[in-house]
């Protein structure tokens, strides 16, 4: 449904589905975004924002896509903003040339030298995985600058850990959003859950500086008692959650002296990330269908 273009045309001018995408998009301009990561800030929470897209068709929408991220940088240092940012590979055009896309990924990387800040490239569906890890083996080679995001529902990923342990680079750990086949990705989200554990315990010990993304009070409470455990201080790590999902937990997380990065998403193209936090939840879903139906 997430790549449904009629469906996706419908969500974004409807009333209602707009209305509830509030609570998951910052909004659908860079001001929009600045606003609400200068508010996470003043309440002790880091950023990363995420100038929404992915799986443009052309090499102009990759390079105006580019732009934008090269201007967060910019607009970062103007507003003193304590945020990095997030992208993704389709939307600076991995399916159209993945040399357009590491030259643009580059100077994206460049800049986030330059500023002494940081990109993380977002991992999509399966089908990109290894493109992803492999642009981001290149760029790490060049700088510091640049992490990945590595999902525990693929078989694959204790692998991708390790190797990318290997080189130094940053992970940000989730359990992945994408509808994957069997033959790639743990069918049961038990396995994912155990993944995720073991795969945050291998992070924590390697001394690197990554990111635990989620919002499931049992992977918080391994990590905080395995870092607890290990004398692994809380700067040595940071809890990531996406904007607008358990806020309660994350004033909880920054009241116990953690540091707490908010993903904050933003820009007309809402749809497939809206319809991803939606298929996370049942409640979700359920919410808006009561909508349609009514
Ligand atoms: P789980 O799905 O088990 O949820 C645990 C609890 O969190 C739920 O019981 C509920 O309370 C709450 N919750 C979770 N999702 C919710 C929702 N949509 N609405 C309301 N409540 C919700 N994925 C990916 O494939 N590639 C990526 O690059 C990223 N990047 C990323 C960055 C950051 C900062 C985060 C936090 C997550 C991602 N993800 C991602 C998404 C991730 O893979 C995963 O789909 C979601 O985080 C949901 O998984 P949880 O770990 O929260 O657990």
């Amino acid at each position: 449904m997430a790549r449904s273009r009629p469906l996706g045309r419908w969500v974004t001018t409807n009333q209602t589905t707009c209305g509830l995408a509030a609570r998951f998009v910052a909004g659908e301009t860079m001001d929009d975004a600045v606003a609400a990561a200068r508010k996470l800030n003043e309440s002790g929470r880091m950023v990363s924002l995420d100038y929404l897209g992915e799986s443009v068709h052309s090499e102009a929408e990759a390079r105006a896509a580019a732009d934008i991220a090269l201007g967060m940088f910019d607009r970062i240092a103007a507003e003193k903003l304590d945020a990095n940012i997030s992208i993704k590979l389709t939307q600076l055009g991995l399916d159209i040339s993945e040399t357009l896309c590491e030259e643009l990924v580059g100077r994206i990387v460049e800049a986030a030298q330059n500023y002494r800040n940081f990109v993380r490239i977002d991992m999509e569906g399966s089908a990109y995985t290894q493109r992803t890890v492999d642009v981001c083996r290149r760029l790490r080679a060049r700088s510091p600058a640049v992490g990945i995001v590595l999902q525990s529902c693929l078989y694959r990923t204790e692998q991708d850990v390790r190797d990318m342990l290997a080189i130094g680079c940053r992970i940000r750990l989730c359990k992945g959003a994408y509808k994957e086949p069997a033959s790639v990705a743990y069918p049961q989200k038990a396995d994912v859950d155990e993944n995720y554990q073991r795969l945050t315990r291998v992070m924590l010990q390697s001394g690197i500086y990554h990111g635990i993304a989620t919002h499931d009070p049992r992977m918080l409470a391994t990590a905080r008692a395995f870092a607890r455990h290990h004398e692994i201080g809380g700067d040595h790590f940071e809890f990531q959650m996406l904007y607008g999902i358990r806020t309660d937990l994350q004033e909880r997380l920054v009241k116990d002296g953690y540091r707490l990065r908010v993903y904050v998403p933003f820009g007309k193209d809402w749809f497939a990330y809206f319809m991803r936090r939606l298929a996370e939840r049942p409640a979700n879903l359920m919410f808006l269908l009561r909508h349609v139906v009514r």
